[in-house]
This record gives structure tokens, C-alpha cells and sequence, in this order.
């Protein structure tokens, strides 16, 4: 990509090579690159300016003990998660997009849709972090409206983007909103701070079968509407 003036084609470009990525090289990520990320991601916008949110940033000790606290807590009973992220029950055309990649998920960790342990297992792995050298602990404030989270979300799109120009993997984690009492217990959160979700981020191991998972995307014509051209949505 070019480096003073990059072209929409440079930007689909680099939407269309990140992909979640769940297996890691061991590599460790310096901390300067993290402090970079953070430092464009934060340049993504915010109503009123607000920029609502905190990244928790985990590397070595700290992140092992945070690994094993969130293990653990995920092997007890259920927990109220954090906060509601999907309707109860999803949509039919939105379940059809879950179960597609889940289904892609697990054909490419070869793990039949019958083998409950084989789901169990994956679904654990989300609390490691799937062996990323890094985890990003994303929270907001407890009192903050839906819109904050939409701007929390375009703070996360440009950290998975940064993340992937420099050259990591990332995939986010919604899983750790499930045990978020554990994850404040286990980071000593402040209690108004909400967990939103993880980021697990390094190398991504080019050699593991489960990085190279392709999700659909919706057809255009799913997606937006176009009033005052001729013609059809292409799809
Ligand atoms: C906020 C957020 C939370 C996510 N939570 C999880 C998760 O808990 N476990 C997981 O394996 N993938 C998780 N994902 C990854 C999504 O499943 C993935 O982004 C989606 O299937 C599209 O695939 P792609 O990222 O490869 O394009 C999450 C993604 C986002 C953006």
C-alpha cells in the first residue's frame, strides 16, 4: 500500500485479506507496533468526539494468568453475560449466516457438527485466545448509549485494519462478555467499566487450516438501497 495516498483499491484490498485468525505463531509483538495500532485506531471517529472506550493491552504473565482466570471461570456455571449481543431467538436469515460460519468454522478445524467435545474445545479456546501472543481487553462505560458502541465498533474496525497492515492477525472475541465477572475479577476492573469483547492479535500461523476460513458476505443487494439510479443492485 502506498504509503502518503492510498486508493479505495489499496483499502479493499486490505478488507478483503483480514480475516479472523484463530492460531498464532509464538512470535512475541513488540510493543511499539501495539502503541502504533492504538495510535491510528484512535483516529477513528466518535459522535461528539467522545471516544468512548478502553483497550486493555496483555501480553506474557499477565496475559497467562488472565488465560487461566477466564478458563476456569468458562469450565463453571454460566454467568449473566455482560450485555445482550444477538436477538433471542435470531432472525431466520441471520441464523442461516451464524450456522454458515460455524459450519465453515469447524469443516476447517475438522470437527464433525455431531462432536459436541470437539465444539466444546473450540468454544474453550476463545478463552486463551486461541494462543495469541497478545489479548486486548475491550470495555466502555456501563452508562454509555448505543451509539457509543457504534463508535467503540469503528475504534475496533481500525484496530483489526492497523493490526493487519502491519502485518498481524486479530480476531475479535465476543465470547469473553459471557464471563465478564471473571474478567473484572481477574483484571481488578473498575466496576463501571463494561466488558465488550476481546481481541486476540499476533502472527498469524500461516500453516493452520482454521486461518484460512472464508465467511460470505451478503449480496449488495441484502445490504443497501439505492434510490435515484436506474437499474438493479448488483449482487
Ligand atoms: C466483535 C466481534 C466478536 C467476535 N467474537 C468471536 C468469538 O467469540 N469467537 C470467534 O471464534 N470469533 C468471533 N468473532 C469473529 C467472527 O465470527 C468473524 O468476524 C465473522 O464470522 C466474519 O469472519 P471474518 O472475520 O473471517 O471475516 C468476532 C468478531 C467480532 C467483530
Amino acid at each position: 500500500m502506498s504509503q502518503s495516498s492510498p486508493s479505495l483499491a489499496d483499502l479493499a484490498a486490505l478488507l478483503e485479506r483480514r480475516r479472523s485468525c484463530r492460531a498464532f505463531l509464538e512470535r512475541p509483538v513488540p510493543r511499539a507496533d501495539l502503541e502504533r495500532i492504538l495510535t491510528a485506531a484512535r483516529q477513528a471517529p466518535s459522535g461528539a468526539n467522545l471516544q468512548p472506550g478502553r483497550f486493555h493491552v496483555l501480553a506474557g504473565a499477565p496475559l497467562a494468568g488472565f488465560c487461566d482466570a477466564m478458563a476456569a471461570a468458562a469450565e463453571g456455571p454460566a454467568e449473566p453475560p455482560e450485555y445482550g449481543y444477538f436477538p433471542q431467538p435470531l432472525p431466520p436469515e441471520l441464523k442461516a449466516r451464524q450456522r454458515a460460519a460455524g459450519y465453515a468454522l469447524y469443516a476447517a478445524l475438522g470437527i464433525d457438527r455431531r462432536d459436541l467435545a470437539g465444539r466444546r474445545a473450540q468454544f474453550a479456546a476463545n478463552y486463551r485466545f486461541f494462543g495469541a501472543p497478545v489479548a486486548i481487553v475491550v470495555t466502555i462505560r456501563r452508562d454509555m448509549g448505543a451509539g457509543c458502541y457504534m463508535d467503540l465498533g469503528m475504534a475496533l474496525m481500525a484496530l483489526m485494519l492497523a493490526a493487519e497492515a502491519a502485518g498481524y492477525g486479530t480476531c475479535g472475541i465476543g465470547a469473553l462478555a459471557q464471563y465478564g465477572r471473571a474478567a473484572h475479577r481477574a483484571l481488578a476492573l473498575p466496576e463501571e467499566e463494561l466488558v465488550v469483547c476481546g481481541i486476540a492479535l499476533g502472527h498469524p500461523d500461516p500453516e493452520a487450516p482454521v486461518n484460512r476460513v472464508r465467511t460470505e458476505r451478503a449480496p449488495l443487494g441484502g445490504y443497501a438501497s439505492f434510490r435515484g439510479w436506474p437499474g438493479e443492485v448488483p449482487e
